[in-house]
Parts: structure tokens; C-alpha cells; sequence
């Protein structure tokens, strides 16, 4: 069985519908996650994010690209889907922002060596062919110095109830194509901190991405959005996402690329 990023390609009309389960990232994680960069990237360089140039690596329609060109950072987008693409670059122009979105993918980048100051990563180290190329790649196209903003899911009992069970299986509050997600490709932290020591990386803080509600209530709202009594964009609002806490599912995190 692999993994389906088709669903990149042929749903990318829904990266901006508020219906579809894509828009998700947006209303759900995409304040916390955002958050979270900003208060590390501020705190670690000691400057407000203006003028960085940020690498989005696997950018899909372009909403973590957005909140770092909204901030005055110089943002090339890099994702395999030419539809999430031409999406992206359709809704920065509605939005009068100026962001490089080119395609590739995270094994094989078609940019300079030291070229970015910042490379994000969200929700995508999950879904590539090959992780410990990709972050190989991430550690040659940042600078030295510079540092390396990632998001994922463990690969625990918790995150098969979840993320595959829950969100991609059961029939009453699934929402995810099959093999959206793959629970086999999931990463445990301690794989991603030895990838770093292998690739010179030094992690700086590893932290969790998750609900503030209990399971019922999640699961609550996910049968009302089955019903049709919620969109995705609301969904994505009421399971209010935060970062801190357990590492058991979503985890997110940032790195510093050693000189
Ligand atoms: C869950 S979406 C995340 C999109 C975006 N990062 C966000 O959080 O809003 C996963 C994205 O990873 C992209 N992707 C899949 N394989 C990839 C690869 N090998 N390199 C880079 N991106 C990849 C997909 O095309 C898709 O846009």
C-alpha cells in the first residue's frame, strides 16, 4: 500500500474552500504552528521576521506561505503538485502577495546551496518518498547558522486512533481520502532527532501540536461536520490547536543548521 498525494493534485481546488476538509490546515493548525515559529524566530535571531528569505517546503495551496509573506519575509513556496501550485499562486495575487512558488520536491531542490535563512516544513515530512534525502536537502539549501522550522505526526497507538482511525477509517467521522495518510510513515521523534545529529542539525525545541479538547468533544464535532451541521473551516476553529504538551501524535518543532 503507498501513500495517495494524488489527493494534492485532484482536490486543489480545496486548499481555499472553507468545505473542504484541505482548508482544515487553515482555520486549525495554521494559527498555532505560525505562532509558534514566529515567538522562536523572533526570540532566536533577535529581530522581527521582515526581510528573512523562507523557504516553504511542500507548501500544497500556499497557507503557511502566506502568514510568513504577511510578515515581510521573502517566501519561495516548493511542492510536487503543479494544481496546488497554480492554486497558491491564484490566492497570494488575490491577496496582493508577492511569494516564488516553483515545483520540486523535497528530495531533489532546485535551489543554491545556503540559499534560505529559514526553511518551514509542515505537515509534509509524513508524506515524502524519502525522508533522510529531504532533510539532507533541507540542510544544504538553508545557511549555515540558519534554521529549520518542522511539524509531523509520531507513530504511536495514539496517532493510528486519530489520524487513521478517526480521521481516515471509521465512517462516522472520517474525513480523509484512503491513504491520505499512512500510519508506517509517521515518525517517531527519536528518528527525526538522529537524522538531525546525522545530517548537522541541532534540535533547539520539540513540542506538542494538538486539540485543546478532550476526545469526546473532538469526536463530537467531527460527526456534526459528517452531518453537514459544520464546515471545515469551522471545524478547524472549534478544535482549537495549540502547541505544548505530549509528543503521542502532532509534534512540532525547530532546528538550528550548524555552521
Ligand atoms: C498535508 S499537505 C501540507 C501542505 C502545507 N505544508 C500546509 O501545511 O499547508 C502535504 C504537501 O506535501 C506535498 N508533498 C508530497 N510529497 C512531497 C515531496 N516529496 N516533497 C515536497 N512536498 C511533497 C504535497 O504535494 C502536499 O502539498
Amino acid at each position: 500500500m503507498s501513500i495517495d498525494n494524488e489527493v494534492y493534485s485532484q482536490q486543489a481546488d480545496g486548499w481555499w474552500d472553507e468545505r473542504h476538509f484541505l482548508h482544515l490546515l487553515k482555520t486549525g493548525v495554521n494559527p498555532a504552528r505560525f505562532g509558534y515559529f514566529h515567538e522562536a524566530l523572533t526570540r532566536q535571531l533577535g529581530r522581527p521576521l521582515h526581510g528573512l528569505s523562507v523557504l516553504d517546503l511542500g507548501c500544497g495551496g500556499g497557507i503557511l506561505s502566506e502568514e510568513f509573506a504577511k510578515a515581510g519575509c521573502q517566501v519561495t513556496g516548493l511542492d510536487p503538485s503543479a494544481p496546488s501550485l497554480n492554486a497558491a499562486r491564484a490566492h497570494a495575487s488575490t491577496q496582493g502577495l508577492t511569494i516564488d512558488y516553483r515545483q520540486g520536491s523535497g528530495e531533489k531542490m532546485p535551489f543554491e546551496t545556503g540559499q534560505f535563512d529559514v526553511v518551514v516544513c509542515c505537515d509534509v515530512l509524513e508524506h515524502v518518498d524519502d525522508l533522510e534525502k529531504t532533510i539532507r536537502e533541507v540542510g544544504r539549501v538553508v545557511k549555515p547558522g540558519g534554521i529549520f522550522c518542522y511539524d509531523t505526526i509520531n507513530r504511536t497507538w495514539t496517532s493510528y486512533l486519530e489520524n487513521i482511525l478517526a480521521a481516515q477509517e471509521f465512517p462516522l467521522t472520517s474525513f480523509f481520502p484512503p491513504n491520505t495518510h499512512l500510519w508506517k510513515k509517521f515518525i517517531k521523534p527519536s528518528e527525526i532527532l538522529a537524522l538531525f545529529e546525522k545530517l548537522g542539525f541541532e534540535n533547539r525545541d520539540m513540542t506538542g501540536l494538538n486539540s485543546a479538547l478532550f476526545n469526546f468533544q473532538v469526536a463530537a464535532l467531527l460527526i456534526r461536520r459528517k452531518l453537514g451541521l459544520l464546515t471545515f473551516a469551522e471545524l478547524g476553529r472549534r478544535l482549537q490547536f495549540q502547541t505544548g504538551g505530549g509528543l503521542q501524535t502532532s509534534y512540532i518543532g525547530w532546528a538550528v543548521r550548524k555552521s
